[in-house]
């Protein structure tokens, strides 16, 4: 294990430079539990036996390439790839498999609907990913799996044999998302290196996420933006409403300003962010999701500079501020300002000179006077500019890589 774990380090940067770059990126929870409408645990949660649950195999009827759709909301959306389930922990797998009759082409659909995803992504020219459900709770030996040792060969054996597939059929796919490794205990119980060691094989250039029981090339906080220690990539993925499946009576959706303020945490951080729609059984995004996520695209595309490619992480070397946040880059810095001040806006603390202060959605200049312990900005606008998210981006080229200290006292400090 040692030893793949330093070969695939040595790697990994070349690797990982896309998806750094990227940043933002669509997560899609599609299944049988679509049908519900009830988050994708519900089987789990409510109790629903095998044999029941198993008749929305039947009963699933998606609409026409609905993929396409999705992938044109990314597109819209300033996101740079997808990530979809093909088989989540129900068990019920999207693709054209051998290793299982309960699968989307034997059953409703008749339909390889990864292979549909993978074309949409691919004319959209958006990255591919696969979320892949290690733990299942329909195969007979999903549970068995940790107390019986043939039954784990057989469950071992069909987990392989289903990523073998998704590694081999598809042409070149970009991130293998695994996901919840109940119920066994340890990356050897799992066979984690071998199995990872056999993705690498078939696709050389693919990104794995951390959730296979090895550290691997990202980690994967939920629910929360957070930083992981420098030198780890991450990747925050969140759920739009509260669950990732489609679950029309939950009313809390993140708004606009929500996800450009995710999108600001993200960046300062050096991570990434993948956000999840869940849609209908007909595949259709739900109203709010397309809403959002068009008016989250006008904002980035004339903001996407503060975004997207090669950033510094902030941490340590800017300091919160009450009327925004910054991100960094190279000689850069960009300040998010999200409580409008109105006409002047000071930022105390910076310890670089700036040479020019523009918006940068317009590009226009923005007058400011630089002592040695404030930076103010006149002649703004009254009210905020931005009228999708509230949030104004405001570039400062600076001659030094900026930096900025303030401490808690109100001395000036060395
Ligand atoms: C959790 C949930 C799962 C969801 C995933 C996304 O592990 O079990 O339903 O797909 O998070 O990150």
């Amino acid at each position: 294990m040692e030893t793949y774990l330093r070969e695939i380090a040595a790697t990994r940067s070349e690797r990982m430079r896309w998806w750094h770059e990227a940043r933002f990126g669509m997560f899609v929870h599609w299944g049988l539990y679509s049908q519900l409408g009830r988050h994708e645990w519900v089987m789990n949660r409510e109790r629903i036996p095998v044999a029941e649950y198993e008749k929305l195999a039947d009963t699933w009827q998606p609409g026409e390439r609905p993929a396409r759709e999705w992938a044109r909301l990314a597109r819209q959306a300033g996101m740079k790839y997808m990530v979809m389930t093909t088989k989540h922990h129900e068990g019920f797998c999207l693709w054209d498999t051998d290793q299982t009759e309960y699968n989307s082409v034997k059953r409703g659909p008749r339909r390889d609907l990864v292979r549909e995803y993978v074309e949409a992504c691919r004319e959209f020219g958006l990255k591919i990913g696969f979320y892949y459900s290690l733990m299942d709770w329909h195969h007979p030996d999903g549970a068995r799996c940790a107390r019986d040792g043939a039954a784990r060969r057989r469950f071992l054996d069909f987990t392989q044999g289903c990523v073998r597939e998704l590694c081999t059929n598809y042409g070149k796919i970009d991130i293998m998302w695994y996901d919840v490794s109940w119920p066994l205990e340890s990356p050897e119980r799992w066979e984690t290196v071998a199995m990872n060691r056999m993705v690498r094989e078939l696709q050389p250039h693919i990104i794995i996420n951390d959730r296979a029981q090895l550290p691997e090339d990202f980690g994967t906080p939920e629910e929360q933006v957070r930083a992981a220690e420098a030198g780890r990539s991450w990747e925050a993925c969140m759920t739009f409403n509260g669950s990732w499946g489609y679950m029309p009576i939950s009313p809390d959706w993140r708004s606009v300003r929500e996800v450009v303020d995710m999108l600001c945490t993200a960046t300062a951080g050096g991570g990434n962010l993948l956000l999840n729609i869940g849609p209908r059984p007909d595949g259709s995004v739900p109203e709010q999701a397309v809403e959002r996520l068009g008016a989250v695209g006008a904002w980035i595309s004339s903001n996407g500079d503060a975004i997207y490619g090669h950033v510094d992480r902030t941490d340590g070397r800017m300091e919160w501020m009450p009327t925004g946040r910054w991100t960094l880059r190279d000689k850069t810095a960009y300040f998010w300002c999200n409580r409008w001040p109105g006409e002047e806006l000071t930022l105390g603390g910076l310890r670089s000179r700036v040479a020019r202060a523009s918006l940068l959605t317009t590009g226009a200049p923005v007058a400011f006077q630089q002592t040695e312990d404030q930076l103010v900005l006149g002649g703004l606008p009254v009210a905020n500019p931005d009228g999708i998210a509230g949030v104004t981006v405001i570039k400062l080229e600076c001659e030094t890589p900026p930096t900025q200290m303030l401490g808690a006292g109100c001395v000036v400090l060395d």
